[in-house]
């Protein structure tokens, strides 16, 4: 079968992918000051889903898609991807954690991650984090029209194994709109110039997957988490991006006033 076409969006389309990407932003901003020793990440998700459907008075996307039963993915430590949230999954001092929420508003989807740390955290690990998020921002100002999927991957990769750190190759961004994973598949690794040639109105999201050691992955039993192979740590960060005229738009931004970090003109 042919891969279904990307779709363009139009200025009503953005409108809307703009409105549902801040709900999903505010969404991460509003859990930040509950992330930290001794929570479950089962009373994190619960708190997402109250204000998501209490607050916001919009619908979690992620429950029910493909039999996910959770509002959020968090995924602490060597969890790279899709960590169920958990009563006895516990939060400790030192962990890093990525939230991952998805909303639905008026037919459009939003969806971000962030990572958050637990307390006290070690330099090895924060180190991570922020390059995990120059590498994200790098892959965001890679995108303008002309430019290549290839150079936003190849621009993401090149942050992250300057560091030493590998990139997971088996999940990837994704186009998003009225439908959640859309054309086309955005890969965080890449050659300059190669692939997909970027055109106003496309809307995807680029959410690297960095691993502090090898690029291995593994799904574990329960078909959802995935964890490194190796036992090192891994880091995401997720934004919702649409090519403008001249350059890119960041639909899923931090909302006003809840500080400077992270910032999207992060020296690359
Ligand atoms: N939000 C994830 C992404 O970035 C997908 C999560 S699907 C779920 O694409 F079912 F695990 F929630
Ligand atoms: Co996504
Ligand atoms: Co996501």
């Amino acid at each position: 079968m042919r891969a279904p076409a990307i779709t363009l969006k139009n200025e009503q389309d953005l409108e809307h992918l703009r409105i549902s990407g801040r709900l999903a932003a505010q969404v991460l901003e509003m859990i930040a000051p509950y992330v930290k020793p001794g929570v479950s990440t089962e009373y994190l998700d619960d708190l997402c889903y109250d204000f998501i459907v209490n607050t916001l008075n919009v619908t979690p996307a992620n429950i029910g898609y493909y039999g996910y039963t959770k509002t959020t993915c968090i995924s602490p430590n060597q969890v790279v991807c899709h960590g169920i949230p958990a009563a006895n999954i516990i939060l400790k001092d030192g962990d890093i954690i990525n939230i991952d929420v998805a909303i639905i508003k008026d037919g459009y989807f939003g969806d971000t991650s962030r990572m958050y740390f637990v307390g006290e955290i070690k330099p090895e690990a924060k180190h991570l984090v922020e390059t995990t998020y120059a590498a994200m921002l790098a892959g965001i100002h890679a995108v303008k029209p002309g430019a290549t999927l290839g150079d936003v991957g190849h621009a993401i990769q090149t942050v992250a194994e300057r560091e030493g750190y590998s990139i997971v190759r088996e999940y990837c961004g994704h186009g998003i709109g009225r439908i959640y994973h859309e054309q086309p598949n955005v890969v965080h690794y890449g050659r300059a110039g190669q692939g997909l040639k970027l055109e106003t109105g496309m809307v995807f999201t680029i959410e690297p997957m960095v691993n502090a050691g090898g690029a291995g992955v593994k799904e574990l039993a329960d078909g959802w988490t995935v964890v490194t192979r190796d036992g090192n740590w891994s880091a995401q960060w997720e934004h919702m991006v649409a090519v403008t005229d001249t350059g890119f738009e960041v639909l899923s931004p931090w909302p006003e006033g809840t500080g400077d970090y992270p910032r999207l003109d992060l020296d690359k």
